[in-house]
């Protein structure tokens, strides 16, 4: 199975702009959608990842990505699920 690790900043200044809350978003939609496509999917909070001015961030296996917000979520997920697969 192929595993994809989600990273994302729950640093100061991303909790500013709903890092939280977005974790807590691909949290919740991982769990409907392990399995599809033979990925499974971790998805875990951490320190700050260097690029502050530019949150909230995360890393997709080690690729940093920004994105708008929680709204984000989902385009997260398939992107995760569908191109950034990593031999596990
Ligand atoms: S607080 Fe998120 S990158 Fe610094």
């Amino acid at each position: 199975m192929t595993k994809v690790l989600l990273e994302v900043c729950q640093g100061s200044a991303c909790s500013e702009v709903s890092s939280g809350e977005l974790l807590r978003c691909l949290q919740a939609g991982s769990g409907s959608r392990q399995g599809q496509q033979g990925t499974e999917l971790q998805v875990v909070g951490t320190w700050c990842q260097g690029r502050c001015a530019i949150g909230p961030n995360l890393r997709i296996n080690g690729r940093p990505l920004s994105v708008s917000g929680p709204s984000d979520a989902r385009l997260v997920l398939d992107l995760a699920l569908e191109h950034e697969p990593q031999a596990g």
